[in-house]
Parts: C-alpha cells; sequence; structure tokens
C-alpha cells in the first residue's frame, strides 16, 4: 500500500517535471516566430538561435534577472512582413519597439496580454486592419504609438480606461468614426489625431452613439 502511493508520488512529480512550462523557451518560441515571420535583409535577426536556452543573448532582446524577456528593440531594423501572434506570450515584455520597418497586415489582438507593457511603438510601417480593442488590457501603458500606418476603422473607446496613458498617436492613419474624449482622451489634443482624412472630429462628452462603437466606419 506504502509503495504504491509511493509510485503514485513519484509519477506526479515525474509528469509535472515533463508538464512545467519553462517559460525561457515559451518566450524564445515566441520570439522565433516572429523571425520566422519576417524578411531581414539587414540580418539583425541572425544571432536568434532557438536551440539556447532562452532568448537573453540574442541581439536587440533584454530579459529581467528570471531571464524573462523585458525588452525588443527592433526599431529602423529594416524588417518586413507580419506581427506574430506568439508575441502576446511575452508576458514580462515591457517596451515593444518596431516602429520605422516596413512591417504589414494586422497589429495582433493578442497584444493585449502583454500585461507589463509601457511603451508600444509601432510607428511608421505599413499595418493595416482595426485598433484592437484588446489594447485596452494594457493598463501598465505609457506610451502608445501607431502613427503613420495604414490602420482602418474606429479608435475604441475602451482605450480611454487606460489610465497610464501618457503619449498617444494615431496620425496618419486612414481611421474613421469621431474621436474619443473621455477618460486618459481628455488630455491628448489634436495633434494625435492628424492625418486621417476619414476622421470626424471629437465626439460631445457624454454623447457616444453606441450603435456605431466599434468596427468599420
Ligand atoms: C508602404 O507602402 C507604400 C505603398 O506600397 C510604399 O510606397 C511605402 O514605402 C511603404 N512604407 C513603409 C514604411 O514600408
Amino acid at each position: 500500500m506504502a509503495s504504491c502511493a509511493m509510485f503514485q508520488l513519484l509519477l506526479l512529480l515525474l509528469l509535472s517535471i515533463i508538464v512545467a512550462p519553462t517559460n525561457a523557451n515559451i518566450e524564445g518560441d515566441a520570439l522565433y516566430a516572429l523571425r520566422r515571420a519576417v524578411k531581414d535583409p539587414g540580418l539583425v535577426l541572425q544571432s536568434w538561435d532557438p536551440t539556447l536556452v532562452d532568448p537573453c543573448t540574442w541581439f536587440h532582446v533584454t530579459c529581467d534577472n528570471d531571464n524573462r524577456v523585458t525588452r525588443l528593440d527592433l526599431g529602423n531594423a529594416k524588417l518586413s512582413g507580419n506581427l506574430v501572434p506568439e508575441l502576446g506570450k511575452l508576458k514580462r515584455l515591457q517596451y515593444l519597439e518596431l516602429y520605422m520597418n516596413k512591417l504589414v497586415g494586422p497589429v495582433p489582438k493578442e497584444l493585449g496580454n502583454l500585461k507589463s507593457l509601457v511603451s508600444l511603438d509601432l510607428y511608421h510601417n505599413n499595418l493595416t486592419g482595426f485598433i484592437p480593442a484588446t489594447l485596452s488590457k494594457l493598463s501598465n501603458l505609457k506610451f502608445l504609438r501607431l502613427n503613420d500606418n495604414r490602420l482602418t476603422g474606429r479608435i475604441p473607446r475602451e482605450l480611454t480606461k487606460l489610465g497610464n496613458l501618457k503619449i498617444l498617436d494615431v496620425s496618419d492613419n486612414d481611421l474613421c468614426g469621431t474621436i474619443p474624449t473621455s477618460g486618459s482622451f481628455s488630455k491628448f489634443s489634436e495633434e494625435s489625431f492628424v492625418n486621417n482624412p476619414r476622421l470626424e472630429g471629437p465626439e460631445l462628452m457624454g454623447f457616444v452613439r453606441y450603435d456605431v462603437v466599434g468596427g468599420s466606419c
């Protein structure tokens, strides 16, 4: 009887070792998914070797003391291609810097899972599609720069919940609808929104037409 319990315990232990997620590999795999999805003529991702135990020695990647990724610095890196949903797995990522590349396709809604994110800089690419409303889950976000892309649709009202947002720039896109003015958006000037030919003026306080919130215009 005792040996049976012992055996079960051993089995459980063994199983937990096998099943236990090693964050390092999850994060390395997530970053490697990005490497596979983009063209990299400048070879800035050449050091991204997926056989290493974690991505912390890769160029343009910064980790904390637990070897978890906190920064991705790939601004002005000549990257073209798509962003990948796997980026949403980098739970301690604070800085996602992918500005001034030639990225196309949508902003993955999974970026809303980056709970630690302070700065999301995707400006000056050729991103298309809607601004995901899931970005409103990024409660630590201070800088949101999506300007100079080809984003369409409405500015999600949910983003006004981002209490820590200091800088917002969605200028130079193809957004439409009205500009939210409540919550954190009360401190942003017209400059944050210019050069969106189909974007109408600020909406009147307390007069949101919920029937037209979200989606296309
Ligand atoms: C975006 O696409 C346009 C048209 O294809 C192109 O002229 C422009 O250089 C692209 N911009 C970036 C930043 O990739």
